[in-house]
């Protein structure tokens, strides 16, 4: 989703809601699954909130940076700082889907990637606050 949607809080909003909602319900079952040794599940699960990162939040992201983003900077130079830090999300975002990534392929430890899915929804869940309030004019 992009164009003008993204410059309506509600339809923003409710388009971070849904993928937001999505990604942590995942996550708390991915957590049940190695809780409970499901391990080979506990993979593809993986696989699957892996993809749902990429294919909804991340590239809600790639789609705000090449065209919400450009638009605001140029109609409100004030808030080129705020753009920047919103930026600085994304990349850390970006990042730690990244990192698990590398984890997962080198099989390394489950329990340091589900401490990085958990970070993914913190990151997430204040970056789009901030988005919201400071853009979008919820405050
Ligand atoms: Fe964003
Ligand atoms: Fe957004």
């Amino acid at each position: 989703m992009s164009g003008p949607a993204l410059r309506q809080l509600a339809a923003h909003r409710s388009i971070h809601e849904s993928a937001h909602g999505q990604v942590k319900e995942m996550t708390r079952s991915l957590r049940f699954l190695y809780e409970n040794e499901r391990s080979k599940e506990g993979l593809e699960a993986e696989k699957v909130i892996l993809e749902h990162w990429r294919d909804h939040i991340i590239a809600h992201a790639d789609s705000e940076e090449e065209g919400l983003y450009l638009e605001i900077r140029k109609e409100r130079p004030e808030l080129s700082e705020t753009i920047t830090q919103l930026m600085r999300d994304h990349e850390l975002l970006r990042k730690i889907v990244g990192k698990i990534e590398e984890n997962l392929e080198a099989d390394e430890s489950r329990e340091d990637r589900l401490s990085m899915y958990e970070s993914l929804l913190v990151v997430n869940w204040h970056h789009s606050r901030d988005e919201e309030k400071y853009l979008l004019g919820e405050g």
